[in-house]
């Protein structure tokens, strides 16, 4: 990995914009608010991608906007991932261009492991010997395989009987010790929260100020696959509300630097049981009411309060956004439907950012000649108990050629 020296930067709050020394908080100590990294990009300007950009497609191609050392990076060699010219499906939605940004294709199967390299490194610089997470499975997963990587303990908290196979699977795998916690996803957070307060473990979910660091480079992947041109619309899946805001705060910093010269309007999408997002947009708020039983088939997203909300809503409004939700029925159809005409295997979570295109298309809020992109999050694999429920019967034969051909022509 070539070396590039990480660049300066401050931890703030984005609340009450007080500068934070300690980096190992999670919190505001004055005011309680979410934490932010302000990076200083002052010696990018005048620059071009094409100067300042030299190692391979990839998170760490962008060490000029990260705020740890690309030299020391815990990295399984993230990002990169392809970005999809989904022709058959826009033809299907009356729309010029539709994009699938396939995150599915990162090493441990979703955009997690964006957030993980920086924020894992991050951990390793602090000096940090255990780290840990509440997480509906990717993150866990993510987070294990990283630790395990860099050689650190690990502790995965996650809702009992509501992640998916193939996440568990994975976080079981890598050594995390796995605690399955009798609620949601909002009871872990907060016990874990907790646990890092008391000085047991290293937060690492996305509330950790420099997971959306990694995260944010999604955002510049995205413009240098479309050959530097800015998308009409980046819409995707919103849960605990970071990727979103993620993707915001790198494109901010494009626009900063003079790389790219507007903002594309970013569209979150919830699910119908878990929307406290799009509830709040629709009200026009810039605060949101918690979900108390958060449900949904997309198990990623089954969040009730959402930890970065107030981040995903500025990302929204100051993009001239939106946010909107979609059933668990509009989920399973979007999944299908990306699978059919262009081969593209997605997890429930994921495919809810292709029921929005869907609906917004119908609703008229997307037009037919927008540019659009659609981060795909995570894998088809990492929950084939929902794939399978939904795909149909497999067939049964005998070993027999008379029989196998009765159902090959039948
Ligand atoms: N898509 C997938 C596949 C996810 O796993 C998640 C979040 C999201 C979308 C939403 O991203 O939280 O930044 O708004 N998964 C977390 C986890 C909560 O624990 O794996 P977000």
């Amino acid at each position: 990995m070539q070396e590039v020296a990480a660049m300066s930067y401050q931890v703030k709050c984005f609340e009450c914009s007080r500068t934070i020394k300690d980096e190992k908080l999670d919190a505001c100590p004055s005011c309680g608010g979410l934490l932010n990294v302000e990076m200083d990009l002052s010696s990018l300007r005048g620059q071009t991608p094409k100067s300042s950009l030299v190692a391979p497609l990839g998170v760490w191609r962008y060490a000029p906007f990260l705020p740890a050392e690309a030299s020391k990076a815990v990295s399984l060699l993230e990002g990169g991932t392809p970005l999809y010219d989904c022709r058959a499906l826009a033809r299907e939605l009356g729309m010029k261009r539709l994009y699938v940004k396939y995150e599915g294709a990162n090493p441990t199967g979703s955009f997690k492991d964006r957030g993980m390299t920086v924020g894992v490194s991050k951990a390793l610089e602090l000096g940090c010997k255990v780290v840990g997470c509440a997480s509906t499975g990717n993150t866990s997963a993510a987070l294990a395989a990283y630790a395990a990587k860099a050689g650190l303990g690990c502790v995965v908290l996650l809702p009992s009987g509501k992640v998916a196979l193939g996440k568990l699977a994975q976080a079981m795998f890598y050594g995390a010790k796995v605690i399955s916690i009798d609620g949601n996803f909002d009871d872990a957070l907060n016990v874990v929260r907790q646990l890092s307060r008391e000085g047991h473990l290293y937060l690492l979910n996305s509330i950790n100020p420099f997971r959306p660091e990694g995260q944010k480079t999604v955002a510049f992947e995205v413009i240098e696959q479309l050959e530097l041109e800015v998308p009409d619309a980046i819409i995707l899946p919103v849960g605990n509300a970071a990727n979103i805001w993620a993707v915001y705060k790198g494109l901010s910093e494009w626009m900063e630097v003079g790389w790219i010269s507007r903002m594309p309007r970013l569209i979150g999408v919830q699910a119908a049981g878990s929307n406290p997002i799009a509830v709040a947009f629709r009200q026009g708020r810039r605060d949101f009411v918690p979900e108390e039983n958060p449900e949904t088939v997309a198990t990623a997203i089954r969040i009730g309060n959402p930890a970065s909300g107030r981040k995903a809503l500025k990302a929204i409004y100051d993009t001239e956004g939106l946010a909107t939700d979609v059933t668990d029925d509009e989920i399973i159809a979007a999944q299908k439907l990306l699978g059919k005409r262009e081969g593209v295997g997605v997890e429930p979570a994921s495919a809810a950012s292709i029921a929005g295109v869907v609906k917004l298309r119908h609703q008229g809020l997307i037009a037919k000649e927008e540019k659009v992109v659609c981060i795909c999050t995570g894998n088809l694999l990492k929950d084939p108990d929902t794939v399978i429920k939904n795909a149909g019967q497999v067939m049964k034969a005998g070993a027999s050629v008379d029989e196998v051909k009765r159902l090959v022509l039948g």
